[in-house]
C-alpha cells in the first residue's frame, strides 16, 4: 500500500514537472514574407502543435538579413531553445547557423534550403521542402493537358517563366514545368524569361509586362513560376495588356489564400490552377519535430519533402479538404 501511495506520488510530481518543462519550452518561427498567405498558414498550424503540447510560440516576420540576426539574437534573449526558418536569402545560411550556435537554439530550416558558400545545400541543417521538381512537372502537365484541350497550336503559345533563380527551389520547380512543356513539344524559345526582384505579385507583374510588351505578336500565353503570386502577377500582367482571359492559362503552387480568392472571383481568370501544398505539414508538423527535439531530445528527420496535388477554381475546395489543409 505503502509502496502504491509512493508510486503515486511519484507520477503526479513527474506530471507536474513535464508539464512545467513544456510551458517554458518556447520555439520561434521566422519567416522571410509574412504578410504572403502561405506563411501565415505556416504560422496558424504552428500555433495548433504549441496549444497541443502547451509550448510558446514566438512568430517573426524578418524579410532581410539584418532582420534574421536580430530575430536570433532576439529569441536566445528571451530564452527560447530552438527556431524555425523560412529565410529571405538562403546564401545566410553559414551566419545564420553560427548565430543560432552563438545563441544555444536548435534549428531547423522550412521551404527555403540554405546554401553554403559553395551553393550547396547545408545537409546538418534540418530541412522541410517541397518535392519542387516533382510539383514543378505536375504545374506543367497541367499546362500541356489545357492547351491540348483548348486546341491550341504550341506554336502559337509562349511561355512566361517568372523566374527567381537565386532559389534553388524556384529554379527547380520552372525547369520542372519547362521539363514536360519541352517533351510535349513546346517550342523552348517561345520560354521567356520574367525575372522578379522580390518573390510576391507586384515584382512579378513587373517582371512579366516587359515579357508581354516584347512579344506582342503572340496570340496564346501560358504562365508559371515558383508560387501563385508568381502567377497570380503574370496573369494581372496579361490583363493590363489586354490578353483575353481565355487565352492566358496560369498555374500556380501554394493554394493558400491568393490562390483561393481567384477561384472564388464570380468568373474566371487567367489564373487556371495551383499545385496545393501543405502549410499542415510545414507549420505543425516542424513545430512538433523542434518541441520533441527541445523536450524529448529527438532529433527531426534531416531532410523532408512534400508532395501537392493539383486543384482548379472547380475542385480547389475539394482538394483542400483532402490534403487536411482546411
Ligand atoms: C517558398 C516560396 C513560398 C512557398 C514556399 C513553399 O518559400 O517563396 O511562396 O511556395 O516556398 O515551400
Amino acid at each position: 500500500m505503502r509502496s502504491l501511495k509512493t508510486l503515486l506520488l511519484a507520477s503526479a510530481v513527474a506530471l507536474v514537472a513535464s508539464a512545467s518543462w513544456a510551458a517554458d519550452v518556447k520555439i520561434g518561427f521566422v519567416v522571410k514574407q509574412a504578410e504572403e498567405p502561405w506563411f501565415q498558414d505556416e504560422w496558424k498550424f504552428a500555433e495548433q502543435a504549441a496549444t497541443e503540447k502547451g509550448f510558446t510560440l514566438v512568430k517573426i516576420g524578418a524579410e532581410d538579413g539584418e532582420k534574421v540576426q536580430s530575430a536570433i539574437d532576439n529569441l536566445g534573449a528571451q530564452g527560447a531553445q530552438g527556431f524555425i526558418i523560412c529565410v529571405p536569402d538562403v546564401k545566410l545560411g553559414p551566419g545564420i547557423v553560427a548565430k543560432a550556435t552563438a545563441n544555444d537554439l536548435k534549428l531547423m530550416t522550412v521551404d527555403d534550403r540554405l546554401v553554403g558558400a559553395d551553393g550547396k545545400p547545408l545537409e546538418d541543417v534540418a530541412h522541410m521542402g517541397i518535392s519542387a521538381t516533382k510539383i514543378g512537372e505536375t504545374v506543367g502537365q497541367a499546362l500541356v493537358d489545357e492547351i491540348k484541350k483548348r486546341g491550341w497550336d504550341m506554336k502559337e503559345v509562349g511561355a512566361i517563366r517568372v523566374s527567381y533563380d537565386q532559389l534553388p527551389t524556384a529554379v527547380d520547380r520552372v525547369e520542372g514545368a519547362i521539363s514536360v512543356l519541352k517533351a510535349a513539344g513546346f517550342p523552348a524559345e517561345k520560354i521567356y524569361d520574367a525575372p522578379q526582384a522580390k518573390t510576391d505579385t507586384e515584382a512579378a507583374l513587373n517582371a512579366a509586362t516587359t515579357v508581354l510588351n516584347k512579344h506582342a505578336n503572340v496570340k496564346y500565353w501560358v504562365a508559371f513560376g515558383l508560387n501563385d503570386e508568381a502567377v497570380l502577377g503574370a496573369v494581372r500582367a496579361s490583363e493590363s495588356v489586354g490578353i483575353a482571359t481565355g487565352n492566358i492559362i496560369g498555374v500556380g503552387i501554394g493554394g493558400a489564400e491568393s490562390a483561393i480568392n481567384e477561384f472564388k472571383k464570380p468568373s474566371a481568370t487567367g489564373f487556371f490552377g495551383t499545385v496545393i501544398i501543405s502549410p499542415k505539414r510545414h507549420g505543425y508538423e516542424t513545430a512538433m519535430n523542434m518541441y520533441e527535439w527541445i523536450a524529448n531530445d529527438k532529433a527531426p528527420p534531416m531532410l523532408t519533402l512534400t508532395a501537392g496535388s493539383l486543384a482548379l477554381r472547380g475542385d480547389y475546395e475539394k482538394v483542400r479538404k483532402d490534403l487536411g489543409v482546411e
